[in-house]
């Protein structure tokens, strides 16, 4: 049982439990290129989680192979090299989300051991 009942300040208030964990998001745009030309890109954040966890996770978005490139390895070796950060950053899973219709995408991930999990909901602010 709580000692007292939340107020509105106690609710709203973070607790960090560990407080020395940093809080900042690293960012990288990783690309693919061929013949000098860039053919695709994965953008990788770096999250850090000093509240919950006190640990950092992944998680990957805009995953992206040109037309003319697709087909070629490069949107895997793309994944591979967003893994091998992950792994560099000591993160503890990786996050990538996809639409369903994204199939190549959806074979791409499950190919590499991914998994779906659970289901994403999204609000637009405007
Ligand atoms: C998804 C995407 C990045 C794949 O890039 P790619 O360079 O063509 O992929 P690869 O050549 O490395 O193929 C890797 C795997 O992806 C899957 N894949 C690729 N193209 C596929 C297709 N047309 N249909 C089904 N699976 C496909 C296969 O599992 C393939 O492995 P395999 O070659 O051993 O069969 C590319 O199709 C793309 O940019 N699509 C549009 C943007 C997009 O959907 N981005 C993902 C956002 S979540």
């Amino acid at each position: 049982m709580l000692e007292r009942a939340p107020t509105k300040e106690t609710t709203m208030a973070t607790t960090i439990l560990y407080p020395d964990y940093p809080t900042f998001t690293h960012s990288y745009r990783l690309v693919a290129m061929e013949d000098a030309t860039e053919v695709g890109h994965v953008y990788v954040y770096i999250i850090g989680d000093p509240v919950k966890h006190g640990k950092w996770y992944a998680l990957i978005d805009d995953l992206f192979v040109s037309e003319a490139g697709r087909g070629k390895g490069y949107g895997r070796t793309l994944m591979e090299a967003a893994g091998t950060l992950a792994r560099k950053q000591k993160c503890y899973k990786i996050v990538a989300n996809s639409h369903r219709k994204r199939k190549a995408a959806r074979a791409l991930y499950q190919s590499m051991g991914y998994v779906p999990h659970g289901r994403e909901f999204r609000l637009d602010l405007k």
